[in-house]
């Protein structure tokens, strides 16, 4: 199977010589083949988009969110389907599949309630006989370029409040996932899309995200992937002066009070930490526990982590799958080695997995160090896989310090039952996202997505905030007293 750009609602073949195959992480088999595309290709798409967005800016809002409306039902008849695809191509297991396609299925339902709301605001004028409002305009032309961990969810968290604010996007799937963008064009299609309203670029983020950045004709970037990449976007962008909205990395810390429910907390650990092998953003890689409960936590962990079994998520009855390729089994496997030279004692896991059925897949077992240092490497740095750092603390306050240490601040979490340290926990954690008596993982789409520091610049994805960052405040002041009203100067 060979995929083609979806370019002005047709399927065309990409200009660049190469081609990159399609791996399944759970057994190494080929799933598709994808031709590079090129700066061309990727003009081509601007153009195609940028027409189609004079005619859908005026189409209005609830037609169109209708097409939303048809995106979300189609997504839902073609759930398992979809599930079985992301599964194979990106390795989650298939109930996590499930949920993510859900989450887009979600989304395309709340953006479409959008179509009817879009609140703007109407404000009494200083002046008389006079009128005074704000708007939500479309920008233009957006990009987006998403990763390959959650190739579905993420899409829809920038395609369809763009769409329905009135902008037309290019598209540039990660290359380990293009299949899933695949599915999407079908549905755009099948749901009577109008033609350049979506349109996607398959290739790489040197050639062909640059030349999104680099176009004048794209106004907006929304990215999530890793900070250094974020940072080149950024760097680009602005020197376009773009609007560029970035989500990155995490460094993520459940906190584990003296007072907390200790198996709620091991159950909320295992899922935040180890589901989609750990490679989330938001997953959890720390752990900060009060040394009353430090032992017994070690102990529960390390007992509920040896019957997590491990393969393809296909298997309905496996908790954890591949990871997504060699390079990242080998950049977790590097880290497992950075913390035994830092000193930090490793308690379970540590290995890449080659037993029987296991060999032809990128594996890593689910992996617990304890005594970890917070301002040592393993602690502070980002690892995307199934590694958990245990560090010790002897109260809240340092708790909260320890989780504010990071370069990164997208998700934290605290378990107590003591409602005051929660609610200072809430208050001082400085993180975009914080979970009391959960794990760092589990955000729901009605509400802003992204974190503070090194993990954006300010913007977030999801909820209503995602329209700020797809349009424009539009100020509109209608004068209808008959004659010149200076404002400030004519208000006695
Ligand atoms: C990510 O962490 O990369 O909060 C995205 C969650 C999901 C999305 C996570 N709704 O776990």
């Amino acid at each position: 199977m060979r995929l083609n750009n979806y370019i002005g609602g047709s399927w065309q073949e990409a200009g660049g010589a190469d081609y990159t195959a399609v791996l399944n992480p759970a057994n190494g088999m080929e799933l598709a083949q994808v031709r590079l595309s090129t700066k061309e290709d990727v003009s081509l798409a601007v153009k195609s988009a940028k027409e189609a967005q004079k005619k859908w800016a005026l189409v209005p809002a609830p037609k169109r969110a209708d097409f939303l409306y048809e995106i979300g039902r189609l997504m839902k008849e073609k759930k398992e389907h979809l599930s079985q695809v992301l599964t194979k191509e990106m390795g989650k297991v298939i109930e996590e599949a499930r949920g993510e396609v859900q989450e887009g299925i979600d989304m395309a339902l709340y953006m479409a309630g959008e179509g009817r709301r879009m609140f703007g605001e109407t404000v009494p004028s200083e002046l008389q006989d006079k009128f005074a409002m704000s708007v939500r305009a479309p920008i233009g032309v957006v990009g987006l370029i998403t990763p390959w961990n959650f190739p579905v969810a993420i899409a829809t968290w920038k395609s369809f409040p763009a769409i329905v604010a009135g902008n037309t996007f290019i598209w540039k799937p990660a290359t380990e996932t293009p299949m899933m963008a695949y599915e999407m064009a079908l549905i755009f299609e099948e749901a009577g899309l109008p033609a350049g309203v979506a349109n996607i670029v398959f290739g790489s983020g040197v050639e062909v995200g640059t030349a999104m950045i680099e176009h004048p004709d794209v106004r907006v970037i929304s990215f999530t992937g890793s900070t250094e990449t974020g940072r080149h976007v950024a760097e680009t962008g602005g020197r376009h002066l773009k609007k560029v909205s970035l989500e990155m990395g995490g460094k993520n810390a459940v906190i584990v009070m003296e007072d907390a429910d200790i198996e709620l907390a091991v159950e909320g650990i295992l899922w935040s930490a180890f589901g989609t092998a750990g490679q989330r953003c938001t997953a959890c890689s720390r752990v900060i526990v009060h040394t009353d409960v430090k032992v017994e936590l070690e102990q529960k962990l390390v007992e509920a982590m040896k019957v997590l079994s491990i393969g393809d998520g296909l298997d309905e009855s496996v908790k954890i799958g591949p990871v997504i390729n060699k390079k990242a089994l080998d950049k977790i496997h590097g880290y497992v080695g950075i913390g035994k030279d830092e000193g930090a004692k490793l308690l379970a896991g540590g290995n890449i997995l080659t037993d029987g059925k296991l060999a032809d897949g990128h594996y890593y077992e689910p992996t617990l160090f304890t005594d970890v240092k917070w301002d040592s490497r393993l602690a502070q740095e980002e690892i995307f896989g199934p590694v958990v750092s245990l560090i010790e603390v002897s109260s809240l306050d340092e708790a909260i310090e320890v989780n504010n240490s990071v370069k990164f601040g997208l998700s934290s979490s605290i378990f107590s039952r003591d409602v005051n340290k929660v609610f200072r926990a809430q208050r001082d954690l400085d993180t975009g996202i914080v979970y009391v008596n959960a794990g760092t993982t589990g955000a729901e789409i009605h509400l802003p997505f992204g974190g503070t520091k090194g993990t954006g610049n300010g913007h977030r994805d999801s909820g209503v905030a995602a329209l700020d960052v797809f349009t424009e405040w539009k100020s509109i002041y209608i004068d209808f007293s008959g004659k010149l009203q200076r404002a400030q100067i004519d208000t006695d």
